[in-house]
């Protein structure tokens, strides 16, 4: 279930024609046998929200983590949530988000139980739908440039998770908005990170940060944290390692846990 597909392409392309499958056939046939059919989708998804809600499924982590082609470290963060949630505990239930297309996982997370969140859109909203501009309105999306001091007080969120973002600024910039990120988490700062070589898709490779994304190895940015004392945030790393082993769930980017240090 958690495996990530092996032709992306393909997947996307089931995904987008389901509903325009059951509009042609609805339209050729209005057969009993296709409201029958969504008697039984619904029921299935009945049974799947009432397992969800109760055991240790696989199926919590969804499988969508590649779009338009490429890898979006924004949706690996709604999927990864499950993991996280393991991860950090309780600290998930105040966290800040930051990244292009912040709306779909601050809404995510707000549905969560006893859950706080908000977001930080590091460019502009383009294509919002409502619910984005209400998020927007109501002041838990904001729009801000990262390579400047955030609108919030010191430990305003327990965890920050920050994804697509960064590698849009230049090691000067990371130097200012590292530390940023810092001082409004309490608990801990979680990076999502592409891949150097990987495919990005539409939405993370946007030039409009002004700059092209770099994608740096795992080896670079641990010698960046080390160089300035940023601190790996052991305990959540090997709790988000074990949750992942046990879910069979791999990360479709690189994520690293750091210590807000205080
Ligand atoms: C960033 O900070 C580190 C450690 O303080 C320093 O060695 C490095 O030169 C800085 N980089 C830039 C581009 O300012």
């Amino acid at each position: 279930m958690s495996r990530r597909p092996v032709n992306p392409a393909r997947r996307i392309g089931d995904g987008v024609n389901i509903p325009f499958v059951g509009a042609v056939q609805s339209k050729s046939r209005s057969s009993p046998l296709l409201s029958i059919g969504l008697v039984v989708v619904g029921a299935i998804l009945v049974i799947g929200y009432f397992y969800s809600g109760s055991g240790e499924p696989s199926s919590e982590i969804e499988v969508v983590s590649k779009v338009e082609g490429g890898v979006s470290c924004t949706l690996e963060v709604q999927r990864a949530l499950p993991i996280l949630k393991k991860a950090y505990g309780d600290s998930m239930r105040k966290v800040l988000h930051v990244g292009p297309d912040t709306c779909p996982v601050v809404s995510k997370l707000l549905k969560e139980q006893d859950t706080e969140a908000w977001g930080v859109e590091p460019y502009e909203l383009d294509d919002t739908d409502t619910s984005c501009k209400s998020l927007v309105r109501k002041g838990i999306v904001r729009v801000a440039d990262i390579k400047f001091s955030l609108p919030y007080r010191p430990k305003s969120f327990s965890v920050v998770i920050v994804s697509d973002a960064l590698e849009y600024l230049s090691p000067k910039y990371l130097n200012k908005t590292l530390p940023e990120l810092m001082r409004v988490s309490a608990d801990g700062l979680v990076i999502f990170s592409g891949y150097p070589g990987q495919r990005r898709a539409k939405g993370a490779e946007l030039s409009k940060f002004g700059r092209p994304a770099k994608l740096r190895s795992s080896s670079w940015w641990i010698r960046y944290f080390v160089q300035n004392r940023l601190e790996e945030n052991e305990a959540a790393s090997k709790k988000f390692e074990q949750a992942s082993t046990k879910r069979s769930y791999k990360p479709a980017c690189q994520v690293f846990h750091l210590k807000s240090h205080h």
